[in-house]
């Protein structure tokens, strides 16, 4: 692991003296006081920002879309990826819908590639009308053409079959065949084969063993992509990542079986009280069935907490109890933790011991990132500071708002944000048709329903985000994140000013 994404070591005397600092507190009730600045510019493309998601997962900013079901699916985690970070797809499936959650896993690996390993085929007996439905399924524009011991014959591109009479014509009678074909045989890396597509004119490359098997595609566009994207979070295959939820009972095992099948990078355990003996329960059985396979536990807000997921396994903790927007759990309960003393307690269980903390929930303005992961996040996971993009999943719906001072009413466009625990949410898992009624009433909601504006794409926000981050760590006289962790962890003092109410309304409230 790069040091550079490594949460600094904190010494336990001075992280005692924070957690007095912070006891009982949250982001607003704290100011960071400005040191000398050593940039000249706040350029994102120099400042690094890496940090760790998991034990063996980094990302090169520190933003993770939450895994709720107005938030994550495929469209905001390829945006998550392709910006740095990383979206984890909800579960909010029916329970035994497993192959919904499984395609938008798909979906998010096959969008970027750096070597295709297993493109999409075809016959060269296969009639053009087959493949011309396999184009259309699979939304690609050239198949490989392959005999039936996968040995390369050919290309077959969507200008192949276009205005041709496809009645009896086959792929062979169509497609560029592989002696026309620049192919390499045996392995290549990327930069290889930019140079040879560039000198050959090429726009995609076959890639074949000796005994003239396809290994693998390499495309003009995924290599593009990668140099406009140099942040992306990707596999060791050059695919973007993507984390997806399961739950601690009923299907979980299964649905965790088919996530990996579709190359998930990381399974979150997602329940709302991750310090129990049910997720102590779901870590030892996903253990024992999938070996080391990368595992995020939550949600917990205490050392205790943490410590207890750390020793079951998990190579990630998810902290945060009832700071989401969308979420009642204080309100109805009276139990959690305010969200900076909870990411400090679980900072020093979790201490040098590989895994992550991602501090979840509850960031309502950019500057509250750059507190969370200086308390104690390695990352930060946001709800509702995505909720009403276009990525996120929902449907557009114009409401009437009045304008007092017009004296007239205008329609705008809204998308709803859910709590993951809000009742709407809870019946739209369970199959409500077969559920008992009484069950559904007896469920206690920890959750709310609420619109949000409609307002493009995540992807300006998630950018902003990444320049504001940049200014914190010039404001607060560091070159990266992780210089900015030491010097605060150095001297907390120096940076933590805790603020009256009126200095808190002076710095986080405006009414104009
Ligand atoms: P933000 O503040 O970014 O928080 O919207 C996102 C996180 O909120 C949590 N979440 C919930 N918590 N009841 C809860 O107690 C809910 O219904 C609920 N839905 C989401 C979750 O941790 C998410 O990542």
């Amino acid at each position: 692991m790069d040091p550079m994404s490594a949460f600094p070591k904190v010494d336990s005397a001075v992280a005692r003296r924070v957690l007095e600092m912070v006891r009982g507190c949250t982001f607003d009730d704290f100011i960071l006081a400005p040191r000398r600045s050593v940039l000249e510019r706040r350029d994102p493309a120099v400042i690094d920002l890496s940090c760790r998601l998991s034990r063996r997962l980094t990302l090169k900013r520190p933003i993770v879309s939450a895994n709720m079901d107005t938030v994550t699916r495929a469209p905001m985690a390829i945006v998550q990826a392709e910006e740095g970070g990383i979206g984890i797809v909800d579960r909010g499936f029916r329970a035994g819908e497993i192959e919904p959650q499984v395609r938008e896993v798909e979906i998010v690996k096959r969008t970027q590639h750096g070597v295709i390993t297993d493109p999409y085929s075809v016959s060269p007996t296969a009639t053009l009308d087959e493949a011309v439905s396999t184009m259309a399924r699979s939304r690609v524009g050239t198949l490989v053409v392959l005999d039936e011991n996968r040995r390369l014959q050919g290309l077959l591109t969507e200008r192949d079959v276009r205005f041709v009479d496809r009645k009896g014509t086959h792929v062979a009678d169509r497609m560029t065949p592989l002696a026309s074909l620049v192919v390499h045989r045996g392995p290549l890396d990327l930069e290889a084969a930019e140079r040879l597509m560039v000198e050959r004119k090429i726009k995609k490359l076959p890639l074949v063993d000796d005994g003239g098997v396809l290994t693998g595609l390499i495309t003009a566009r995924d290599l593009l992509r990668r140099r406009r994207m140099p942040f992306a979070t990707r596999d060791e295959r050059g695919r973007l990542r993507v984390g997806a939820a399961i739950g601690a009972t009923g299907d979980y095992l299964e649905r965790a079986s088919e996530l990996v099948r579709a190359g998930v990078d990381v399974i979150v355990i997602d329940i709302a009280h991750g310090h129990s003996i049910v997720m102590e329960r779901a870590i030892a059985q996903f253990r024992k069935r999938f070996g080391d396979v990368e595992m995020i536990a939550g949600n917990v807000a205490t050392a205790e907490g943490a410590r207890f997921l750390l020793e079951r396994g998990a190579d990630g903790i998810k902290v945060g109890i009832g700071p989401g927007g969308g979420c009642t759990t204080r309100m109805t309960t009276s139990f959690g933790v305010p969200q900076v003393q909870a990411l400090v307690e679980c900072r020093m269980a979790v201490a040098d011991s590989g895994a992550g903390v991602i501090a979840d929930g509850g960031i309502k303005r950019h500057g509250a990132i750059a507190q969370a992961l200086l308390f104690g996040g390695d990352c930060t996971m946001l709800g509702s500071a995505f909720a009403g993009t276009t990525e996120a999943p929902g449907e557009v719906v114009q409401k009437s708002v009045l304008l007092p001072e017009q004296q007239k009413s205008v329609k705008v466009p809204f998308k709803v944000l859910r709590g993951m625990a809000s009742l709407q949410a809870i019946r739209d898992r369970l199959d409500v048709e077969d559920a008992d009624k009484v069950e559904i009433d007896a469920l206690g909601a920890e959750g709310m329903e609420i619109s949000v504006p409609a307002r493009g794409s995540a992807r300006p926000i998630v950018r902003d985000m990444i320049k504001h981050l940049c200014s914190s760590v010039s404001y607060g006289g560091a070159s990266s994140l992780a210089e900015l962790r030491r010097m605060f962890w150095a001297d907390p003092e120096a940076f933590l000013i805790k603020q009256s109410p009126s200095g808190r309304r002076e710095s986080y409230e405006r009414t104009i």
